[in-house]
């Protein structure tokens, strides 16, 4: 037995040594193929991008089949929010004249009265202009919310680099007036519905939430920043609000973000992974309260939208189920015959490039029971609990994350044409690519996989230690205030924790339990308010380094009065 594991293990590590050096490969060579890519589709001078005005980003030369020749706000700016980051992190003079022209085309385009309204009316949720920075007046999938808050996280990261490099004036004078436009739509708009980034379902959007809640913590820091002191509680405000609301897309079993409240799909969806990408912060650890890439949602999310593509592409077929795959925006997808495309599988190798970063920073790899089944992909009898970068298990993990995540970079390499064109998607039946030829944002998203890889961070955007109460999401009904007390002895490092079958008990999520005082010890401690007139169940879980451990079956039970309060003594089964 031992000699076989030993053999084992030395066959994966070659098979990952040999993954690893055709990824090499691959970022050497599509590199410089990308960032042309990207450039070739920016007006005025890009050479695929002939019509575009100055800093206007088209979403690929494609005319026919589908159309794409018009500038979106997301594409644009994610596009942007790159570009920024190479220029802040010491990139050429060349880029700070197009972001600069870029500046100048978003503030034009946010003044252009479209079918969504002017600049005060709504108009800046459409999603679409032309490219000589006219409105689109066809119908369309409108509005579109993320595109203000991806737009105002684009031209906040470069005020923060100009603020740090002494040019304050510019941003107060020039930057603001256009952030403040887009940060004054999200607060006032993000609780109304919203085309999702796909254009093709109105409801609310994991990916349009997660990104106006990054945009208005941005805000809040630059406006304090510069003086701008009128908008940032209002701002604050509307950000704990919108994080609230935020966690409400988690769908605990089996683990993974809802995408779209509506639409009445799985739910399982590429939109989660993005999101995990552009709301990674170096400085939020593993979060999950923001979905950080290496938070224990974020992780088993990961795993479910990954093996929903596993049987549905024939490209997939015989791939062993804890190798990388092709991925699409989602398993239900139609639109251009439904296949996998480069952005969406790059995603998942960024998410975990991003993790790895995490977990090398900290030392150490927590395993809960939200991110078991990520982890036992590696190793099948790993067992929950925190591993320190000096063990065996952590590099036993890391190792195998590491060439996971460079599989799904090998994917979009393996399908990728000679001469390194990224299309839109690649055929679910052989790979060849389909759909718009050159995407932007393809490109983009080579670029933004490479820079992971290689270990690169974008600018911290203030993630850290944000925290929301389990109870914020409970409505405005009656409730009572239930005082839960349970005798429980416990060692030193045990917490006892509340959970249960209520928002407000965190929903059976053992991740966001509610934390119990000691104060009376051995009696544990907590009030929570919880819905009136309403059957609860719920039972007491002991933590203890991240490992949980529940109270025997059955569930504990007692339905809430109408009104005051109670108090419930229990003992610890
Ligand atoms: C585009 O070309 C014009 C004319 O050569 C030049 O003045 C301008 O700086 C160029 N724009 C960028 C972003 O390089
Ligand atoms: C903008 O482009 C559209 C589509 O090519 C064209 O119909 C329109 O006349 C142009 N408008 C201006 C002001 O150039
Ligand atoms: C500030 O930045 C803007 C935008 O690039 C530039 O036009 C201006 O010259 C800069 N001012 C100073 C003092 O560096
Ligand atoms: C608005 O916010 C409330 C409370 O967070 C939430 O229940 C509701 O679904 C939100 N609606 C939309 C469209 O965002
Ligand atoms: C619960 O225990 C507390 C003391 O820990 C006691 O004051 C209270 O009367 C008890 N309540 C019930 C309903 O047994």
């Amino acid at each position: 037995m031992r000699r076989f594991i030993v053999s084992a293990l030395g066959l994966c590590a070659a098979s990952a040594w040999a993954q690893s050096s055709t990824v090499d490969s691959y970022v050497s060579t599509e590199s410089p193929i990308a960032q042309a890519g990207v450039l070739a589709n920016i007006g005025a001078n890009g050479s695929k991008s002939s019509g575009a005005l100055p800093g206007v980003v088209i979403a690929s030369p494609s005319t026919t089949n589908p159309d794409y020749l018009y500038t979106w706000v997301r594409d644009s700016s994610l596009v942007f929010k790159e570009l920024i980051d190479q220029y802040t992190a010491g990139g050429s003079s060349s880029l700070r004249t197009l972001i600069d022209e870029f500046v100048t085309a978003e503030a034009n385009i946010q003044q252009v009265t479209n079918p969504s309204g002017t600049v005060s009316t709504g108009g800046l949720g459409e999603p679409k202009f032309m490219i000589n920075e006219t409105a689109f007046t066809g119908a369309w999938g409108r509005p579109q919310r993320d595109g203000p808050a991806l737009r105002s996280t684009a031209i906040i990261t470069y005020a923060n680099w100009l603020i740090a490099n002494g040019n304050t004036t510019y941003v107060t004078n020039t930057l603001w007036p256009i952030i403040k436009l887009d940060l004054d739509y999200v607060a006032n708009n993000w609780n109304a519905t919203t085309f999702d980034l796909w254009e093709e379902i109105d409801s609310s959007s994991f990916f349009t939430t997660a990104v106006q809640h990054r945009a208005l913590r941005q805000g809040s820091a630059l406006a304090t920043a510069i003086g701008q002191t009128s908008v940032v509680s209002g701002y604050n405000t509307q950000a704990q609000n919108v994080l609230c609301f935020l966690q409400s897309y988690w769908n605990p079993s089996p683990g993974f973000m809802t995408a779209n409240t509506g639409g009445g799909r799985s739910g399982i969806d590429a939109n989660t992974v993005l999101t995990s990408i552009h709301t990674f912060d170096v400085n939020a650890g593993c979060d999950a309260t923001t979905f950080q890439p290496c938070s224990d949602k974020a992780l088993s999310n990961l795993k479910t939208y990954v093996d929903s593509f596993r049987t549905i592409y024939t490209v997939n077929s015989g791939i062993a189920a804890n190798q990388a795959v092709a991925t699409g925006r989602y398993p239900e997808d139609v639109y251009q015959g439904g296949n996998p495309w480069y952005l969406t599988t790059f995603a998942v190798a960024e998410q975990l490039y991003d993790a790895l970063i995490v977990w090398k920073n900290q030392g150490s790899l927590t395993v809960t029971s939200t991110s078991l089944g990520f982890f036992q992909q590696f190793d099948t009898s790993l067992t929950i609990g925190t591993y320190a970068s000096s063990t065996s298990t952590y590099s036993t993990l890391t190792t195998a994350i590491k060439s996971f995540a460079d599989g799904f970079v090998a994917m979009g390499a393996k399908y990728t044409p000679s001469g390194g064109g990224l299309a839109e998607q690649y055929s679910r039946s052989d790979g060849t690519p389909v759909s718009a030829v050159d995407l932007t944002w393809s490109y983009a998203s080579a670029l933004t996989v490479f820079a992971a890889r290689a270990g690169v961070t974008p600018a911290s955007w203030g993630a850290n230690g944000l925290t929301v109460s389990s109870s914020c999401l409970t409505n405005n009904g009656p409730t009572v205030s239930v005082e839960f007390n349970v005798d429980v002895t416990t060692v030193l490092g045990e917490n006892i924790y509340l959970t249960g079958s209520v928002g407000a008990l965190s929903n059976w999520d053992t991740s966001t339990a509610i934390l119990m005082s000691s104060a009376n010890y051995p009696v544990w401690s907590t009030t929570v308010n919880l819905p009136a007139n309403t059957a609860i169940q719920y039972k007491y879980i002991q933590i203890n380094n991240g490992a949980v451990t529940w109270e025997s079956d059955p569930n504990n039970a007692f339905t809430t009065g109408a009104s005051g309060a109670q108090t419930l003594n229990d003992t610890w089964r």
